[in-house]
């Protein structure tokens, strides 16, 4: 094993104590309690985990949070009109509505109905456009949870050649725009790409998010790349694993995430980091 080991978990325990202080202080000057509001309709096992550690994450830092668990047949009203409530309740300054949504409910008119300042995900069109223009209050919590990790290690994207697989609205399209915006030079490819491995193996660092175990391998990567791996799969021995086959990867890189323990662990203090910035905007 060559590579250096990206370590989300020690990263994200050193950026959740930081929270924790400005939290603290951000209590004290104002009088106000960061508060998050999280709703899961439905009984996705992977999504209740989710759901749970993010308010456990709220208790740790010092926020308020209420988790709204809704049955899997709620109507769509039901869950406009509780963000409706959610919108007008100032003790909330984050809302979070857990994806993938069950079919009776569209996810667009969901991420449309939270208003834009408390829309702690970035999933709303204003948000989305702030960050195309680089003009941004949040920033979506998986990509910004992988540029401060490059961050924690000296990984500068700038003139690098950098490889983005996949093209989620949640993750690789943004990913790729927040990687333009440190200086890389962005592919951006996707299920139609012709001749995957002749993009992956020219690039200096690559990000995987496609959502299929151990897709990328050790033959797609150049010696020396930096690999990111967004992907959490769940094997039928119950085990977890990436998008990146990291035994053989981890021979030839020169560093990369694990999973689980990389990008995982950002994500929801990526979260916390935003409900913190609602809570003080709210105040501005
Ligand atoms: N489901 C998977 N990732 C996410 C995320 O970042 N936010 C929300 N709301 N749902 C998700």
């Amino acid at each position: 094993m060559s590579a250096k080991i990206i370590d989300g978990k020690k990263v994200s325990l050193s950026v959740r104590e930081r929270l924790k202080k400005e939290t603290e202080t951000f209590k004290k000057e104002t009088g106000v309690t960061p508060g998050l509001a999280v709703v899961l309709v439905g009984n996705d096992p992977a999504s209740a985990v989710y759901v749970r550690n993010k308010h456990r994450a709220c208790e740790e830092i010092g926020f308020y949070s209420e988790v709204y668990e809704l049955p899997e047949d709620t109507k769509e009203d039901e869950v406009l009109s509780l963000l409706a409530r959610l919108n007008g309740d100032p003790k909330i300054h984050g809302i979070l509505v857990q994806l993938p949504l069950p079919k009776q409910i569209d996810p667009d008119k969901v991420i449309l109905s939270i208003k834009p300042e408390k829309d702690v995900d970035a999933f709303h069109p204003e948000n989305v456009g702030r960050i195309m223009l680089g003009n941004y209050h949040f920033l979506p919590c998986t990509p910004a949870g992988v540029m401060t990790l490059l961050d924690a290690y000296g990984i500068d994207p700038a003139g690098k050649d950098c490889v983005v697989v996949g093209r989620s609205n949640i993750v690789g399209k943004p990913q790729a725009l927040l990687l333009l915006e440190k200086n890389a030079t962005v592919t951006v490819c996707h299920s139609r790409t012709a001749d995957l491995a002749s993009h992956t193996k020219r690039a200096d660092i690559i990000v995987v998010a496609v959502g299929k175990p151990r897709f990328l391998k050790a033959d797609m990567v150049k010696p020396g790349a930096v690999v990111i791996d967004v992907g959490i799969n769940r094997l039928p021995d119950g085990k977890l694993c990436g998008d990146a086959d990291f035994e053989p990867i981890s021979e030839i890189a020169s560093a990369i995430t694990p999973v689980p323990g990389g990008v995982g662990p950002m994500t929801i203090t990526m979260l916390m980091k935003n409900t913190l910035t609602a809570a003080k905007e709210s105040v501005r």
